[in-house]
């Protein structure tokens, strides 16, 4: 047993439903096997735990590993590609690039590095859109493996509207989605997705072809884009010829408690109304959708409507894996909103950033460190004399130490991250 003693924050009550802020600036978290089995202000739990070896996280805060619902590992190498709106970005800078993961010994770079850059982020758990080949989609897998990352992800499949070697079938997408799931849902830490990329690169037989999937892989997960930018909207309108762009996924019954669906910036009512029913989740990504111009993210909407929202980094479409500037990009975006925007604390950023996540992927083991729960955290300590530590150390409590995080820190600033208790960055 160790006991990680330090200042913890975490939000185990959802803010949007009336809860606070969880404080205290000396904890001690005592983990066996990697579990949460006590905590309380160290001076009080010490007594109880006179043996165990205590880990002193002197300065900086403790919190809950970030959950990111919305990731893309095969865009790392395209980060900051900036300037160009949603279908003029996919052609000109993700999609060539998503062409050379056709070189497994290629992706097996790309997987160390996405991964990598994850985890160095505080990231403990992810949503990951996988790549169009099987092998690539394997090496992921394998990366995250190694690091011990918590990885729901899958091979994205399309047949029609993209570049011809990202294409694929109806048949050969269900043959080698079945058989990467076989190879790696529930195998460790690894679940299975199941990945259109988005209804206008995707016909209805693929994406009976993916319910067939979901359908024949418990437990299994269905992730893709939804409403993200108002001509993708327009195109998928004229393929399908459906009310809303929701409907493309649902009428497949690809629509569930285990979906999560990235972006939704320009839902209807009757969409939001879908998605709450069908308790599915929606990733906002609010750096993708500043950088794409995509819009303004209505997350009050959402919220009224019930719908589950967490947060998604987006990389490469997004600027980085660090959930704190998505964190304060959708706290930006909600200014902007003016009176339609929500009025987000730095708690409600905490939640989006952590137990929200962990509830879109279905993982009520962390997101939070209460008793019972695993030890997935992330101790931030700012660089001595950077403006991130002045400002903490000049914070005038825990909330206003949060919000100087979201404000000013940085993946740099993350210096030890651990997975069921096992320290995988150091
Ligand atoms: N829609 C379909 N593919 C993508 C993608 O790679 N990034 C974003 N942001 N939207 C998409
Ligand atoms: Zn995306």
């Amino acid at each position: 047993m160790t006991i990680f003693r330090g200042a913890v924050l975490d939000t185990p009550d959802d803010p949007f439903a009336g809860g606070t802020l969880r404080s205290c600036s000396d904890e001690g978290l005592v983990v066996r096997d990697g579990v949460i089995v006590a905590r309380g202000p160290f001076a009080a739990l010490r007594p109880a735990h006179p043996d165990e070896s205590v880990v002193s996280l002197d300065g900086g805060l403790l919190l809950p590993g970030f959950v990111d619902t919305h990731v893309h590992f095969p865009q790392v190498h395209v980060i900051g590609g900036i300037g160009l709106p949603l279908l003029d970005w996919l052609e000109r800078r993700a999609l060539p690039e998503e062409e050379r993961l056709a070189d497994t010994a290629y992706a097996a770079q790309v997987a160390a590095d996405f991964v990598s850059g994850l985890v160095t982020a505080g990231t403990t758990a992810a949503m990951v859109f996988g790549a169009h080949f099987p092998a690539a989609v394997d090496a992921l897998f394998e990366s995250a493996a190694t690091a011990g990352l918590r990885v729901t992800a899958g091979l994205v499949v399309s047949d029609r509207n993209l570049p011809r070697e990202l294409l694929t079938s109806p048949e050969k997408a269900y043959e080698d989605s079945a058989g990467l799931a076989r190879r790696w849902h529930g195998t460790g830490r690894a679940r299975y997705a199941v990945t259109p990329r988005f209804s206008l690169s995707c016909s209805d037989p693929l994406l009976a072809a993916c319910a067939a999937v979901l359908d024949d892989v418990p437990g299994a997960f269905f992730t893709s884009h939804v409403n993200e930018n108002l001509e993708e909207i327009e195109k998928v309108a004229s393929l399908f010829h459906l009310s809303t762009y929701v409907a493309t996924y649902d009428r497949h019954g690809l629509v569930g408690p285990r979906s999560v669906l990235a972006h939704n910036v320009h839902p209807g009512d009757d969409e939001l109304e879908a998605l709450a029913a069908r308790t599915a989740s929606i990733a906002h990504c609010p750096t993708s959708n500043a950088g794409l111009g995509s819009g303004l993210f209505p997350l009050a909407r959402h919220v009224r409507h019930g719908v589950r929202v967490a947060l998604g980094s987006d990389v490469g479409a997004g600027s980085g894996f660090s959930l704190l500037k998505e964190g304060l990009q959708a706290y930006f975006t909600q200014r902007q909103l003016g009176d339609a925007g929500y009025a987000l604390t730095p708690a409600h950023l905490l939640h989006l950033a952590t137990a929200a996540g962990a509830a879109a992927l279905d993982l009520p083991d962390v997101g939070h460190l209460s008793v019972g729960q695993r030890f997935d955290a992330q101790w931030l300590r700012p660089a001595p004399g950077s403006t991130y530590d002045v400002a903490l150390r000049n914070a005038t409590g825990p909330e206003d130490a949060l919000g100087k995080t979201f404000t000013l820190g940085t993946a740099t600033d993350v210096a030890a991250v651990w997975i069921d208790g096992d320290a995988v960055v150091r």
